[in-house]
């Protein structure tokens, strides 16, 4: 170990600098399969044996209330595959139903809740916390578990597209406050991932399509191929093949997956966000809509706008901007909202706001991906209001025309 330095500090002080490193790497699974629950499906019980130690282990299940309506037997089905496991799993407690969407992460309820029900079911660090659900409900039960003891064994199952590709799989939890996105939340990577694509069949319309958004995202800056995969797709995946989604989701999740295992900064302690290619005015229109627009559909909304203010400023070419608006249309993906034409009390586009929201939620410099042609991104450290303004007014007629 290094030694304590001595040095001298300003004034003649004798002062000492002792050199700190706490090295943690995390490893987890994520699983892409059909029906986990099926009786002579080991998938979750074996899971425990990552623990490294002797079950069985208390387990605690939150279920997400639109999932549950879904699912009217989901309960059961949850406790009865414990139970079947017991080997693996002691039910800790009923299963808890949390509110669906964004409305778990709009008030500090829902996370007070999941805390006390953790509380009462008396769970320690060796304990699981199941939670299945939307990215939503994975937020706030996420944040809750890394908080009970410092951190609980936590399976995500994700139920939604969205969850599946992208917000279940990574490392991120939190809810909403003070009027922004995401502002009480911790870094917390899961125990394991299990993406269930049955889950997927009973979703409504916007909650299937939306999360393909987050796949074009991935798509259009990182990978090429995918993105014309996608874009020939983009028809099945709106009518609803759940063959073409699973191609999907498990391509979207592997390339988010590759990102924060390979960035160098999974908890991102610098400035670079390149997975949050169109979120900066992504987040300020889920603000703007008072959370009425989720979180796919106003990134469909954020990757136009900046894919048409990437063109302006000749990142990318004509073309590849109207294959990129094509492919949106084609899986029935919205390009625009009344929302980007929003104004300000100054005056400005009130969407121009998401800026310094993101930049304050990162700190530091302002960061924002932009594509350099498809396939690839570029990183800028400014956007200038009057090209923001030509852009949504080029988005809104491009959008328009048939
Ligand atoms: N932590 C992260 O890294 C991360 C990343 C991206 C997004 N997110 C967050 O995820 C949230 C959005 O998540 P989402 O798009 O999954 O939507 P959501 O969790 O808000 O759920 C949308 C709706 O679908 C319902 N639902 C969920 N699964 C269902 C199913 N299988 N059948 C029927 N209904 C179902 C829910 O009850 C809800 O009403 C946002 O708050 C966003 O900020 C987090
Ligand atoms: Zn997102």
């Amino acid at each position: 170990m290094d030694m304590p330095r001595p040095t001298r500090a300003k004034g003649g002080f004798r002062a000492f600098q002792h050199p700190m490193r706490v090295d943690v790497s995390y490893t987890y699974p994520v699983h892409f399969c059909r029906d986990v629950l099926s009786p002579r499906n080991r998938l979750l019980p074996n899971l425990t044996s990552l623990a490294g130690e002797p079950g069985p282990f208390k387990v605690l299940f939150f279920v997400d209330s639109g999932v549950m309506e879904a699912f009217p037997d989901l309960s059961e089905a949850l406790l009865c595959h414990a139970r079947r496991h017991k080997d693996a799993f002691t039910p800790a407690g009923t299963v808890q139903v949390v509110p669906g969407g964004e409305a778990a992460k709009m008030t500090t309820e829902p996370l007070m809740t999941a805390l006390d029900a953790m509380a009462r079911a008396r769970l320690c660090r060796h304990s699981f916390v199941v939670a299945v659900g939307g990215g939503s409900v994975l937020d706030v039960v996420g944040l809750a578990a890394s908080l009970v003891h410092r951190g609980l064994r936590l399976i995500r199952m994700p139920t939604t597209v969205l969850a599946q590709c992208d917000a279940g799989v990574g490392v991120k939890n939190g809810i909403n406050a003070y009027g922004t996105k995401n502002f009480i939340g911790a870094f917390a990577p899961p125990f394991a991932v299990v993406n269930d694509s049955r889950f997927l069949t009973t979703l409504p319309r916007e909650h299937w399509i939306g999360g393909v958004a987050e796949a074009f995202k991935v798509a259009i800056i990182k990978d090429r191929r995918f993105f014309s995969w996608l874009s020939k797709n983009a028809g099945n995946l709106a009518a609803r093949d759940l063959a073409a989604m699973e191609h999907a989701v498990k391509k979207a999740a592997l390339l988010h997956l590759t990102h924060i295992a390979s960035s160098g900064d999974p908890f991102e302690f610098g400035t670079a966000r390149p997975l949050d290619f169109g979120h900066w005015s992504a987040h300020r229109l889920e603000v703007l809509s008072g959370y009425t627009l989720g979180h796919g559909l106003a990134v469909s909304i954020g990757i136009a706008l900046d894919s048409v203010y990437a063109e302006l400023c000749g990142l990318i070419s004509h073309s590849e901007l109207t294959a990129i608006l094509s492919a949106l249309a084609a899986a029935g993906l919205p390009a625009f909202s009344p929302l980007l034409e929003a104004r300000a009390s100054d005056g400005k586009l009130a969407v121009i706001k998401g800026l310094t929201d993101f930049r304050e939620h990162l700190g530091g410099e302002l960061t924002v991906t932009l594509p350099a042609g498809i396939g690839k991104k570029i990183e800028v450290h400014a956007m200038d209001d009057t090209l923001i303004e030509q852009s949504v007014a080029r988005l809104k007629d491009l959008a328009a025309a048939p």
